[in-house]
């Protein structure tokens, strides 16, 4: 096996096409110069952009220079971040670093970039060297970024990448190459002297000998009616993808078919007799079923699950509005709490005056929502009681704030929660 595994970022570790190619489609459009057609701009990827733009826009010294401007301009804000982890990637990762091997980055990206990226996905620390090209560079550097990691770790070292760059700077550094089929290499194959795969399952089997097991992870949503949920969790699931993860967002109650049928139950206005021990009863079994079906299963896969409610949801609701008391809504869940806690509670503070006022702007309102101010004070202080308990799974974010405002919180402070809670490395 290999003592230092040199990694390729762009399309061997993550997927950031739609970044590089909106921020090239920026640059040319900004200049005036005619759009290359989809494929074409696609394999800008890789290469010195600069290189790119001269060779295949015929843009001249100046214009290049130019362009590599502009199209920074626009990735260093937003396109950086169009940018997906590859699944699977994150676990080999881990399982390369328990063993101790020396991970290395070797990237044509600019440093302050490379690590603002690394440091999104969260794997920055899971890397010894990080090197990268000089800022002006036109022709390919990987033989020299490879040469200066041997000289701090002279063992047994493979490149990985997914460009012919790669594979010809691991030649040229005298060391073993492995390229990498799934990302923007075309058809291009390396001669027999060179493994080529083509996923990370492979990739995997190459450096570790196995497919290290995913490790998935289940966050649920709580808060008030009208916190603002919703939003929240499609961002959620966004971030997740980027971070890698295969993304399940389902709900409470609900989230397969026997639950669903139980949450028309207890949703219905109709059922107004329902009495509040029959109601946590049924809140109860449509948990247990869905914990069972889908979400259990699905973090045994590698899935990030996003859940909309759960147990805190009926300890704040039936346990505080209904006072049935918490020992009676954690006997009830039990079995369900059993197979099943999330990992991280991204909880939507919200008070119950905001809470009715966003809610009174819904046209039915449910047989929940029906119910009056003090019932919607109570579940809030029940919440409030949960995350003053377990602020380490808990992580409290003022819904009364503009959405994005609550978005970009979330996304500051949900590594800090994966690390704690030892999802990530
Ligand atoms: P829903 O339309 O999903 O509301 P929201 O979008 O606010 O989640 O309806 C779920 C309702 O059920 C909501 O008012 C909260 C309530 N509920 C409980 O009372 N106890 C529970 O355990 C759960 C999961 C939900």
């Amino acid at each position: 096996m290999f003592d230092t595994v040199i990694f390729d970022l762009d399309g061997t570790l993550s997927d950031n096409s739609e970044g590089i190619i909106a921020s090239i489609r920026h640059a040319l459009t900004a200049l005036g110069k005619p759009m290359p057609g989809p494929d074409e701009i696609r394999s800008f990827i890789g290469p010195p952009l600069r290189m790119s733009f001269q060779r295949r826009c015929g843009l001249n010294d100046e214009e290049s220079i130019e362009a590599l401007r502009l199209y920074r301009e626009r990735h260093e804000t937003v396109g950086y971040l169009e940018n997906n982890l590859y699944p699977g990637i994150r676990a080999l990762l881990t399982g390369l670093r328990r063993r101790g091997v020396v991970l290395a980055v070797a990237t044509g990206k600019p440093p302050r970039i490379t690590k603002r990226i690394l440091e999104h996905f969260g794997i920055l620390n899971l890397f010894d060297e990080v090197e990268c090209a000089e800022p002006m560079a036109v022709d390919n550097e990987k033989a020299i970024l490879i040469g200066r990691i041997l000289a701090r770790h002279p063992g047994n070292a493979v490149m990985v990448g997914d460009t012919e760059d790669d594979i010809v700077g691991a030649e040229k550094a005298g060391i073993a190459g492995i390229h990498v089929q799934y990302g923007f290499g075309g058809d291009w194959r390396p001669d027999g002297k060179y493994v080529s795969v083509p996923d990370v399952e492979a990739l995997s089997r190459e450096l570790l000998g196995e497919v290290p097991a995913p490790k998935g992870v289940f966050i649920s949503l709580e808060g008030l009616d009208g916190c603002g949920k919703t939003t929240v969790a499609r961002h959620l699931d966004e971030l997740m993808r980027q971070y890698g993860y295969p993304v399940i967002h389902t709900r409470e109650p609900g989230g397969c078919p026997i639950s669903e049928n139980i949450r028309s139950l207890l949703l219905s206005t109709e059922h107004g007799e329902m009495t509040a021990t029959a109601e946590a009863l049924l809140y109860a079994a449509s948990r247990y079923q869905h914990a069972h079906d889908v979400i259990l299963p699905a973090v045994k896969r590698g899935c990030a699950v996003i859940c909309d409610r759960y147990v805190d949801s009926s300890l704040a609701y039936q346990g505080e509005g209904r006072q049935l008391g918490k020992d009676a809504i954690r006997a009830y869940n039990a079995r369900a709490m059993e197979l099943c806690m999330p990992d991280i509670t991204v909880y939507l503070r919200l008070d119950a005056e905001t809470s009715l006022i966003r809610r009174l702007s819904e046209s039915v309102p449910d047989r929940i929502e029906q119910e009056k101010r003090d019932f919607f004070e109570r579940a809030m202080s029940g919440f409030d009681r949960i995350a003053a308990e377990e602020p380490d799974r808990y992580l409290t974010i003022d819904a009364s704030q503009p959405v994005g405002a609550v978005i970009s919180e979330l996304t500051a402070r949900l590594p800090e929660y994966l690390v704690k809670r030892g999802i990530w490395a």
